[in-house]
């Protein structure tokens, strides 16, 4: 199994990817010792289990500010519609700065933009505008033999998109080079890095910067789809949300859902997966390379293949699931044959060695927030 494995760890990037990435980040390098490394620091700085707790109050924060603007919204204008995603998305990329950065930078000054630029516009060009990139189709990944032909729109829209965001984290990374040697050290990302790294980088190391941007960009968009279907399924379904509340009350009482509570909030677990398992945020996984012949489910497969897993396949197959198009939280509750192993068995964060590395981040910073965002309007008053 584990040479299985091994062999279909790599993975085989658009053209768009491998130039915004030059292949040298966590998710899209070849499975190798650069990759074991990359991934193991991550998880030591930010991602892993003892990482986590370092950055548990910046969590707290991030819930605590996404209410408390809502609240100021819904207080200031109780008739208007509230965009959700927008109140919520500064923090969570405020959060992801903090981690990364040390710090939830709120403007920065861009030598090449000759200006100072906003949090929101960091965002854009870090975030928004680098997944439009990297989902843009280039034709010739689809016929690779006529790879030799230009295709200039794209690689003007592809290489000024990488400008710029090449220019925002030099400047953010200028920002905390500066902090560092005035001697302030944080526990974050970039610091860590510095620190620890067993490939020796420094803060102008075009590596530096793509790691950094990947730990940015990673957790942008993923965390925020997974909360708001949570929030579209609990309103839609009035009884599920009830029992959800009911079981809130009894563990936390009046006080305010943390993380420690939630190993003891099991219908709140459940809730998080069944919406992972129906609507994932990633439906198909990055594409897999096959890099020496194999056996796969009885199938010879010859190295060079491409794999494309359909997850969203896999959680609607009805030999997996009773009632795959129902919304059920319960599924993923005790029963007969309950294992807790079994919320794994969506593979809404992957499989196998390329495992998604922020797992952990997600439930926590997810779970916290569809508890609180449910419970405090109605349960603190
Ligand atoms: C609900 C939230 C999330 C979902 C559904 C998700 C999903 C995924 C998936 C499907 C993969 C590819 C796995 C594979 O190929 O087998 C992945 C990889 C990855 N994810 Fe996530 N992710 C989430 C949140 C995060 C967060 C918060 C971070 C970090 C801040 C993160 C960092 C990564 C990294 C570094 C990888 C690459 C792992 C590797 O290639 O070894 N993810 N994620």
């Amino acid at each position: 199994m584990v040479e299985k494995f091994s062999s279909i760890s790599s993975r085989k990037l658009p053209k768009a990817m491998s130039v915004l990435s030059r292949n040298r980040m966590v998710a899209v390098s070849d499975f190798g010792d650069f990759q074991k490394m990359a991934k193991r620091n991550i998880m030591l700085s930010m991602l892993g289990y003892s990482a986590q707790k370092q950055f548990r109050d910046a969590r707290e924060r991030m819930v605590s500010n996404v209410l408390s603007n809502l609240h100021k919204l819904v207080t200031a204008d109780p008739h208007s519609p509230l965009n959700f995603r927008d109140v919520y998305i500064t923090e969570l990329f405020g959060l992801s700065l903090t981690q990364t950065l040390g710090e939830d930078v709120s403007s920065v000054y861009v030598e090449e933009f000759g200006r100072e630029i906003s949090k929101d516009e960091i965002f854009h060009v870090l975030v928004h505008d680098m997944l439009m990139s990297a989902i843009e189709a280039d034709w010739r990944d689809f016929f690779p033999y006529l790879s030799w032909i230009p295709n200039k729109s794209f690689e003007t829209a592809l290489f000024t998109a990488e400008a710029r965001r090449n220019a925002v984290m030099r400047a953010l990374i200028k920002k905390q080079k500066e902090r560092i040697e005035r001697g302030e050290a944080r526990t974050c990302y970039m610091d860590f890095l510095l620190e620890h790294n067993s490939t020796p980088l420094t803060a102008d190391d075009y590596q530096m910067l793509l790691f950094l941007w990947e730990s940015i960009l990673a957790s942008a968009d993923t965390v925020l789809v997974n909360t708001e279907w949570i929030m579209y399924e609990i309103a839609k379904n009035p009884d599920k949300q009830e029992r959800l509340l009911e079981e809130i009350r009894e563990v936390c009482g009046c006080r305010t859902v943390t993380e420690e509570d939630l190993p003891r909030l099991p219908y709140l677990n459940a809730v998080f997966h069944e919406t992972l398992r129906f609507h994932s945020p990633v439906p198909v996984l990055p594409p897999r390379l096959v890099h020496r012949d194999t056996t796969l489910a009885g199938y010879d497969v010859p190295a060079g293949t491409e794999l494309m897993i359909n997850v969203y396949g896999c959680h609607m197959d009805k030999r997996a699931w009773d009632s795959p198009e129902e919304w059920a939280p319960e599924r993923f509750l005790g029963g007969e044959g309950f294992e807790v192993a079994d919320r794994y068995k969506t593979l809404a964060f992957g499989a196998g060695k390329r495992i998604c590395a922020g797992s952990l981040q997600a439930m926590n910073v997810v779970s916290v927030a569809a508890a609180r965002f449910d419970l405090e309007p109605r349960g603190r008053v």
